[in-house]
């Protein structure tokens, strides 16, 4: 019996659940996460993590073309250059919900510190590292291993650490020693090239340029930074499973190994690894205050013999606030022919459903659709 219909077995008898309890209350009381097991020589992927098979395929290389977007210039006065850029980014929205963006400002040798430190936080001293590990989400930092470990159907292939950046960012002492420094200077360069996406945003769905910022969908911002160890079997577990992000909008740096793919016409395609570019995303909200105009398009991350692969993931919400404001379909966008597809929410309401499904290859969305 090879692993995969050992897996289908297991899921279906109670017995089995009540071991994956507590092989995963095991795990997660080692508090030293995916890298602690790799540490410690692993050389077969533990039952917890072992992913059911996948029914879509994947791309043929050049099948399709993953969208690059340029945005030098984009503060100048050149209205044209303008113009084309806010095109590109409604076609990429609309039809992929994903693109890449170079020439965005954000320096590269700040990404590539960002990703430098990110790599040390996770390969520091596991004692040291244990101090932050917590399931609180209410601490300003926290590091596990999936978030949503009890809930998932199967257990990812990554660490992760994450501080809330804005707004009311943790004073400095507060934040790891070996990363601080840079996770507050990359923050800042976030968050300036988020409002400028945001206006971007705005501008393609027709909207005054400033809509989508007054609405503070910048306001908020976690800097997520995953760490996902080589994997001894890495066709039987994932990096991440399939998935699309609560919030807004979310930025991703990664490093150049490679294995985030999105879900496009039925088929994985690989986003590449591009020097100097930032992945950007359109996440749940935006799709549902936006009507469905812009997609919130499911990925993965496939696991990797070869590792670690680093990424840092800056989700755009305020999840983390307690505020009431509701979030719907935005009245503008409506009309007869195009009704509102979506009740209202808070965010607060939305996060709360998306973090207690977990990751389990469904749509959050679908639970606000009216
Ligand atoms: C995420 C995510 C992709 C990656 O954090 O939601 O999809 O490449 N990350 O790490
Ligand atoms: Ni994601």
């Amino acid at each position: 019996m090879n692993n995969r219909t050992r897996y289908i077995k297991k899921m279906d008898t109670n017995e089995s659940k009540h071991d994956r309890k507590s092989e995963l209350k095991a795990f997660d009381d080692t508090k030293s996460g995916v890298k602690g097991l790799v540490d410690a020589g692993v050389s077969k992927v533990p039952q917890i993590f072992i992913s059911p098979p996948d029914t879509y395929s994947n791309s043929n290389t050049g099948q399709f073309i993953f969208p690059v977007i340029d945005l030098q210039d984009m503060d100048s006065h050149d209205q044209i250059n303008r113009k084309k850029v806010i095109e590109k980014v409604r076609d990429a929205s609309e039809t992929w919900g994903f693109f890449q963006v170079i020439n965005h400002g954000v320096p590269c040798d700040v990404m590539e510190e960002m990703i430098r430190g990110v790599c040390s936080f996770h390969e520091q001293d596991t004692d040291i590292k244990k101090q932050w590990y917590t399931r609180e989400l209410t601490k300003r930092v926290v590091y596990n291993s999936n978030f949503d470990l009890y809930n998932a159907p199967a257990t990812n292939w990554r660490d992760t650490f994450f501080c809330i950046m804005a707004p009311n960012p943790p004073s400095p002492e507060e934040l790891p020693p070996i990363c601080r420094d840079i996770i507050v200077k990359y923050s800042e360069e976030v968050k300036k090239l988020g409002r400028s996406l945001f206006e971007l945003l705005a501008e393609a769905l027709g909207l005054n340029r400033n809509y989508l910022n007054e609405m503070d969908c910048g306001e908020g911002l976690s800097v997520v930074c995953h760490y996902y160890p080589a994997c001894p079997e890495p066709e039987l577990t994932l990096g991440a499973s399939k998935h699309a992000d609560d919030g807004f909008l979310t930025l991703l740096l990664q490093d150049h190994i490679g294995g985030l793919q999105v879900l496009h016409r039925n088929h994985w395609v690989d986003v590449p690894p591009t020097p100097g570019a930032l992945v950007v995303n359109i996440a749940d909200l935006l799709q549902l205050i936006s009507n469905d105009k812009f997609k919130s398009v499911e990925h993965r991350v496939l696991a990797n013999r070869v590792g670690p692969r680093i990424s840092i993931a800056c989700f755009f919400s305020t999840f983390f606030l307690e505020a009431s404001r509701l979030y719907g379909p935005i009245k503008e966008l409506l009309s007869e022919e195009n009704p509102s597809k979506y009740r209202e929410t808070t965010i607060q309401e939305y996060a709360a459903y998306f973090t207690a499904k977990g990751l389990d290859g469904t749509s959050a969305l679908q639970h606000f659709r009216l």
